[in-house]
């Protein structure tokens, strides 16, 4: 067995606070050793013996980023969308139906290609552990083959069949639902870990959001919302009520909201870079941090509205415009994420944990916030494999 070790880390911010100093768990003049894809120690700077050695040159080294909120399987365009958007059309979600055109059409191997290229540039990024949706399908056929795409780059797979109403189903919504909660579940189903529904006015509403979920829970699927992206609605308070992992956006809350993340084990994963793209107001993180729930960031990659893959920019937002701390802002992006996908195997540097871990072309994390738009992935570690080196860092 062969091991790796990225050696003279400056700071090595392991995101476990039991193993160094604040939140973070910051350590000093450290390495990381890692074999078979797992971290196997961390250790003392330039004390560690390996078959392979990357010098970091003392820069810091986070976890790699845990996104877990894509959208990363669909084909088409929507670049004049955002443009006319930011000429002061309003946001209403319409467009799923675009990216659903180009998406039936594309061919699975042209999907294959385009899904795999966004993952590239997600590891370029230093996102290493990914969650996908399927939902620009909307047919069983087509939201089978963007389920089985998805399964290829990542084991946390969304079922989104609720995403929208697809044409051929106009005025028919509650047909639709059926069709989702049985044939189309049942060819997503064995591809999938989640399943997901777009719970807002004009999408689905919480009778047919609550039937969509009950059927993939009875599937074996957990459960994850699409909620109170738009105005407030029944989707977080939905989402808490049966139990699921994550409530997504969660950009217009009533205090009962907040009281119901508060007191459940839904975790609220913000999506600030889709309120950039859609010019609707930045959560209040802190309300709901300081009310005691958990929260996640994530990129939601998609082509609508938030196509992005830059963590880096996320956190810039959300330290920025939704007063989050640098600290709490790392922490949402990495074990956030990880405890939105209910995982402990990611998000955090510690032994036994997979060797998910990126090195940042800077002396500390708040440089990913300090210097926004800056491309200061140095590498990427992804299971225990270089998939990103930046030129300047040695490997010997
Ligand atoms: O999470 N809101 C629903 N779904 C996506 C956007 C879909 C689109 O506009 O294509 C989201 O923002």
């Amino acid at each position: 067995m062969t091991t790796l070790a990225i050696d003279n880390i400056g700071q090595l911010a392991t995101g476990d606070p039991n193993t160094g100093s604040g939140p973070l768990g910051v350590l000093e003049d450290a390495a990381v050793v890692i074999e078979d894809g797992r971290i196997a120690a961390i250790e003392r700077a330039n004390t560690v013996d390996a078959d392979e050695v990357i010098d970091a040159g003392e820069r810091a080294v986070i976890p790699g980023f845990v996104d877990s909120h894509t959208h990363l399987v669909f084909a088409g365009d929507r670049a004049h969308e955002f443009a006319l958007r930011m000429a002061g059309r309003r946001y209403e979600a319409g467009g799923i139906r675009v990216t659903t055109e180009a998406t039936r059409t594309a061919g699975a191997e042209a999907l294959r290609q385009l899904a795999r290229r966004r993952r590239r540039e997600a590891l370029r990024a230093g996102i290493t552990h990914q969650e996908i949706k399927s939902g620009y399908g909307l047919s069983v056929q087509s939201e089978e083959l963007i389920c089985q795409v998805a399964s290829e780059l990542t084991d946390d797979v969304t079922f989104l069949g609720a995403h929208a109403v697809p044409g051929e189903y106009d005025g028919r919504a509650d047909d639709y639902v059926e069709l989702v909660r049985g044939p189309m579940l049942q060819a997503c189903a064995p591809h999938a870990r989640w399943i997901d529904v777009f719970c807002e006015q004009g999408a689905f509403d919480a009778d047919q959001s609550r039937a969509v979920l009950e059927a993939g829970r009875e599937a074996g699927l957990g459960l994850r919302v699409h909620a109170n992206q738009l105005g407030e609605g029944p989707g977080v308070q939905l989402a808490v009520e049966l139990g699921a992992a994550s409530a997504d956006h969660c950009t217009y809350l009533a205090d009962a909201d907040v009281d119901a993340l508060a007191s459940g084990t839904t975790v609220a994963t913000f999506l600030p870079a889709t309120d950039f793209s859609t010019r609707e107001p930045y959560p209040d993180a802190r309300r709901v941090i300081d009310a005691g729930a958990r929260v996640a960031l994530a990129t939601n990659t998609n082509p609508g509205s938030s196509y992005t893959t830059s963590m880096s920019f996320v956190l810039a937002l959300a330290v920025r415009d939704m007063r989050m701390t640098v600290e709490e802002a790392l922490l949402a992006a990495t074990s956030g994420g990880a405890a939105a996908l209910r995982r402990d195997d990611v998000g955090r540097i510690a032994p036994g944990a997979r060797a998910d871990l990126v090195v940042l072309d800077a002396p500390s994390y708040e440089h990913l916030v300090y210097r926004p738009g800056v491309p200061l992935i140095a590498a990427t570690i992804a299971r225990g494999r270089v998939e990103w080196l930046d030129p300047d860092l040695s490997r010997d």
